[in-house]
């Protein structure tokens, strides 16, 4: 089931998520859903909060459905080793049209769940790097316009207003 996403300003999204604890059959059906409606909005990468629940839980696809694979669930994911540096163009689902620089490390060692409970790591670099950091921001209610200067954020809150003055937001 596509759900709708979440958009900026809404509460939900700059509140800290609860740690998942029951591995069930919700759980399941949720991180579904969550990549049915990540592929709907052609993301590459979503957050619980983004679908109006405050969980610690996130679907992360680079192939976007090319590869079995690739598509990764962090369950109350937390990085545990974090180096280098990286400055790239981001873009968020619930902040449609916006996009900015910013700082990430440039690798990162996850220590995540999986839907089962089971603890993995997982290493990244480049782009990975960032979905996840990006991700797991979410669910510490950081959104990634708080990540950038305080002149580009005004320029895109800027650029917000006007949206949703326009009534496209
Ligand atoms: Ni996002």
């Amino acid at each position: 089931m596509v759900l709708p996403i979440v958009k900026y300003p809404d509460p939900i999204l700059q509140r800290l998520a609860q740690p998942v604890t029951d591995f069930n059959e919700e759980l399941h059906a949720l991180a579904n859903d969550m990549f049915e409606s990540m592929y709907a909005a052609e993301g590459i990468g979503l957050a619980a909060p983004q679908v109006g629940v405050s969980k610690r839980l996130t679907v992360v696809d680079l192939s976007f459905k090319k590869n079995r694979e690739d598509r990764l669930v962090l369950v109350n994911p937390e990085i545990i080793l974090q180096e280098g540096k990286q400055h790239e163009d981001e873009g968020c689902l619930s902040l449609p049209e916006i996009r900015a620089k910013v700082s990430r490390a440039a690798r990162v060692v996850v220590r995540a769940q999986d839907l089962e409970g089971k603890w993995f790591e997982k290493d990244v670099e480049t782009l990975l790097s960032r979905c996840i950091q990006h991700e797991i921001d979410h669910l510490d209610g950081i959104l990634f316009i708080f990540r950038i200067s305080m002149l580009k954020r005004d320029l895109a809150l800027r650029q917000i207003r006007k949206l949703q003055r326009a009534g496209e937001w």
